[in-house]
């Protein structure tokens, strides 16, 4: 099947510059020499989580054989691509409108024909992913976690190596707000190590705030987001660091407070209400998503400077969840780098 994503609904440029931003700025506050993250076996670093999944996806496909991949119906096109580019073909796979699946629907998809399915925790909430990657391996199936919004659940899959999932990736400025960064576990399988930018490029990027685009760095015209001549690229040295000396503990408490605290003014509003109202032992927020009652509230928020982010590409599948969360659910930011001033004015466009 070829994938046709939607267009996007709307244009960043049109809005007023971000004063209350998705991510977090670069910092070493949760960060020191002490901190080191114990399990380093069988992972790899690359520029983004997109690139860590291409090599997840060439790594495990099989030789001589069909590959089709089962990706959730709600998505991000960054996480589709790679398996385009793959070589995979695609078939999609539900949500329930809290974003988990029904695992009884979705059994009945693990046909002879698929041969790799790719599991999302959300915005570092877990849904039923576990149950629908134990399903998935029983089946019989290849399965790559994804946990591009929280390294805290990355690192634990490392830890735990559950013999369900045969690969995970997470995306390092998501959680820690480097300017680049995707990591891969892959075990059991030999992979070969990007290569590292020019000290002078690294120290460019740390200086002007963004990495550079190589001149012959081209879009092919099938896809919008991926690079095929950054797959051998590892990330700065800088977001290597940081991704094995932060102290994941403190940024999830402080993600944690800042999720409970917006929420908690959340629950007065008339534009909409949060996914998640709560959050359980190991949720590990990324956003707080919150479902809006009229797309309207999308503009109002990028008006007042909030960066807000929606998936708004997303590939024809059916699924009339995504298709309504394509234009309602917007990802509020809660990270570690805001105080309660941003968290007021976020709350204060929404009630
Ligand atoms: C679920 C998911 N997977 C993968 C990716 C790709 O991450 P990156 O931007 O680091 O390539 C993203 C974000 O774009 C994502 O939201």
């Amino acid at each position: 099947m070829s994938v046709q994503f939607s267009t996007p609904l709307m244009d960043a440029k049109n809005f007023p510059p971000a004063v209350v931003k998705a991510q977090p700025a670069l910092s070493f506050t949760d960060s020191s020499l002490w901190h080191k993250t114990a399990q380093l076996d069988d992972v790899t670093t690359f520029s983004r989580a997109r690139y860590a999944l291409v090599a997840a996806a060439l790594c495990l496909k099989r030789v001589g054989q069909n590959n089709t991949v089962l990706i959730p119906a709600y998505h991000c096109p960054a996480l589709v691509e790679p398996f385009i580019y793959a070589g995979y073909d695609i078939k999609f796979y539900s949500q329930l409108p809290d974003l988990s699946t029904n695992i009884a629907d979705f059994s009945r998809l693990l046909t002879p024909e698929v041969s790799h399915v790719v599991a999302v925790r959300y915005f570092g909430f877990s849904q039923n992913t576990d149950a629908l990657m134990l399903a998935a391996s029983a089946g019989g199936k290849i399965v790559i976690e994804d946990n591009a919004h929280s390294l805290t659940h990355f690192w634990r899959t490392c830890i735990h190596k559950p013999s369900a999932v045969s690969a995970c990736v997470s995306s390092i400025p998501k959680t820690l707000g480097t300017l680049d960064g995707g990591v891969l576990y892959l075990p059991g399988q030999k992979i070969n190590m990007p290569t590292a930018v020019s000290v002078a490029t690294e120290l460019r990027a740390l200086m002007s705030g963004s990495m550079p685009v190589k001149a012959s760095a081209k879009l092919s015209t099938e896809l919008r987001y991926f690079r095929p001549d950054m797959q051998k690229t590892d990330c700065l040295r800088i977001s290597r660091w940081l991704l094995l000396h932060s102290n994941y503990a403190a940024i999830s408490r402080q993600r944690r407070a800042n999720y409970q605290y917006l929420a908690q003014l959340l629950q007065q509003s008339n534009a909409g209400q949060p996914l998640y109202p709560t959050l359980a032992e190991y949720d590990d927020p990324y956003v707080l998503p919150f479902v809006l009652n009229d797309i309207k509230w999308f503009a109002r928020l990028r008006e007042k400077g909030i960066q807000v982010l929606r998936w708004e590409e997303i590939a024809e599948s059916g699924c009339g969840v995504s298709a309504d969360l394509k234009n309602l659910l917007v990802q509020l930011p809660c990270h570690q780098g805001l105080n309660q001033v941003q968290l007021n004015k976020i709350a204060a466009v929404l009630i």
